[in-house]
C-alpha cells in the first residue's frame, strides 16, 4: 500500500496539517503517517491535543533559544532514519519553517517526493520575512506537488517555472481549521474582563523583528492603549523568552493590556472573532482575519499575503513607532475608516482544502 507521511513541528503549522491528517487518515488509498519535528514543544502539544491527533514519531528537537543551525541539522540528521524506515510515497510539508525546509532537504537527499500545502506564497526577499521566504522557495525547487492556496500563488510557481500540472489551487487548509473552532455560545473569563471595551488582539513573534523593531511594535501600542480608556488588549505571548522579556519590559504596568500564555486555537480563534481589531507580525492569522472581517495592523515590511490587503482587511505599518501609533489611533477614532477595514470577505478558500488535496493524493498515487 502506498504511503504518505506529513512533518510538522510548530503551532501555525499544526494548526493547519491537523485537518489534513484527519481527512488523510480517512482514505484507504494510502497509510497516514505523521511525524513531528517538536520544533515547538508546548505550543505544538497544545495544538496536537486540540485536535486529537498523537504522531507516530517525535524528534523532540526544541531547545530554549535554539538557533536557525540548531533547528536544520537536528531535524536534518533525526528524519534521515524515519524516512528509511518508513520509505514513504510522499512526504507533505507546510508552508516556510525551518522544519519545511530541514525535512524538504532530508527528502531530497533520498530521493523522496515532496508535497508542498501552501505552496507559491512569496515577498521575494529573502530577508523578509526571515527565513521564511528562503525555505518555501527552497521547497518549491524540488516540491513535486504543490498546493496553492490561491490563484495568486499559483501564478508566482508558474512565473518561475513550475510545470502547470504539479499546481493544485486548493485554497488554505487554514479556514478548514476555522470552520471547526467559532461557536457563537463561546464564553470566557478574559472576555467577560473585556466586555464593554473595544477589544484589541496582539500576537508578535517574527525573528527579523526581535530587539529594536519590536521595541517600537510595542512602544506604539502601548502609548495608544494608554491614550484610549475605551479600550482593552489581550496578549497571548509566544513562549520565545525573548519576545517575554521585551513585552515585560515595554507594557508592563498598563492593567487594561493583559499578556497571558498562548491561547488554545478554539480560543484564540474565538478571542479573534470578538474582537474589534488585531494588531500582529503573525502570517497566518492575517489569513483568518479576513474571514471574521476584522482590521488587522501587520507590522512588518513586506506580505507574501496581498490577497487580504486587495480584500481592505490588511493594512502593513511596517515597525517605525509613529507609523504604528498614527495608523492604531486612527482606526480607534474614525470609524469610516474602520468600516472600511471590516469588510468579510475571504480569498483563502471555502473549507474544503484538505478534501481537495487528499483527493488529488489518491489520483496521484493511484497505481497507473
Ligand atoms: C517559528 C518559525 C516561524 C513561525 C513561528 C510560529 C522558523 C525558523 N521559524 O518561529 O516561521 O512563524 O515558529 O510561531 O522555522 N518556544 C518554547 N516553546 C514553544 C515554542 C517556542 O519555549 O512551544 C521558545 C524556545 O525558547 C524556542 C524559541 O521559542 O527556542 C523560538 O522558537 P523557534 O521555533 O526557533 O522560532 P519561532 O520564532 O517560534
Ligand atoms: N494562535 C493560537 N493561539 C495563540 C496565538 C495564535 O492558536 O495564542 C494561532 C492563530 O490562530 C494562527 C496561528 O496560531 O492559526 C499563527 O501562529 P503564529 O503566529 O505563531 O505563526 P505564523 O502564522 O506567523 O507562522
Amino acid at each position: 500500500m502506498k504511503k504518505v507521511m506529513l512533518s510538522f513541528g510548530t503551532r501555525p503549522e499544526a494548526i493547519k496539517m491537523c485537518p489534513l491528517v484527519k481527512e488523510l487518515k480517512t482514505r484507504n488509498d494510502f497509510k497516514t503517517v505523521v511525524c513531528v519535528t517538536g520544533q515547538h514543544r508546548q505550543m505544538l502539544d497544545q495544538v496536537l491535543k486540540t485536535f486529537d491527533i498523537v504522531p507516530d514519531y517525535d524528534l523532540d528537537i526544541m531547545k530554549d533559544r535554539q538557533t536557525l543551525f540548531d533547528i536544520t541539522t537536528n531535524i536534518l540528521s533525526g528524519m534521515k532514519s524515519i524516512l528509511e524506515k518508513e520509505a514513504p510515497d510522499v512526504v507533505l510539508v507546510h508552508g516556510d519553517t525551518s522544519t519545511t525546509f530541514a525535512t524538504t532537504l532530508a527528502c531530497f537527499y533520498l530521493h523522496i517526493p515532496i508535497g508542498h500545502v501552501e505552496a507559491g506564497l512569496r515577498t521575494y526577499d529573502a530577508f523578509s520575512p526571515y527565513p521564511e521566504e528562503f525555505n518555501r522557495q527552497a521547497v518549491s525547487i524540488v516540491s513535486k506537488y504543490n498546493f496553492a492556496p490561491t490563484e495568486l500563488s499559483k501564478n508566482n510557481l508558474l512565473n518561475e517555472g513550475k510545470k502547470a500540472d504539479s499546481i493544485f489551487v486548493t485554497g488554505n487548509t487554514a479556514i478548514d481549521a476555522l470552520k471547526t473552532t467559532i461557536s457563537p455560545n463561546y464564553k470566557h473569563p478574559m472576555l467577560d474582563w473585556a466586555s464593554g471595551s473595544k477589544l484589541i488582539m496582539i500576537t508578535a513573534h517574527r525573528r527579523e523583528n526581535l530587539g529594536e523593531p519590536m521595541i517600537n511594535m510595542f512602544k506604539a501600542i502601548r502609548r495608544v492603549i494608554d491614550e484610549h480608556k475605551d479600550v482593552k488588549a489581550i496578549y497571548p505571548i509566544h513562549m520565545n523568552p525573548v519576545v517575554r522579556k521585551t513585552a515585560d519590559e515595554v507594557l508592563k504596568g498598563e492593567n487594561r493590556i493583559q499578556i497571558i500564555e498562548p491561547l488554545d486555537v478554539v480560543d484564540f480563534h474565538n478571542f479573534l472573532s470578538r474582537s474589534y481589531l488585531i494588531l500582529t507580525d503573525s502570517g497566518g492569522i492575517q489569513e483568518e482575519a479576513p474571514s471574521l472581517g476584522k482590521p488587522v495592523l501587520v507590522m512588518r515590511n513586506t506580505t507574501e499575503r496581498p490577497e487580504g490587503i486587495a480584500a481592505g482587511t490588511l493594512r502593513l505599518v511596517g515597525t517605525e513607532e509613529s507609523v504604528i501609533y498614527d495608523s492604531f489611533k486612527l482606526l480607534l477614532e474614525n470609524q469610516k475608516e474602520y468600516d472600511r477595514m471590516s469588510n468579510a470577505t475571504n480569498p483563502y478558500g471555502d473549507g474544503f482544502a484538505c478534501k481537495r488535496i487528499a483527493d488529488i493524493l489518491c489520483n496521484e498515487l493511484k497505481e497507473k
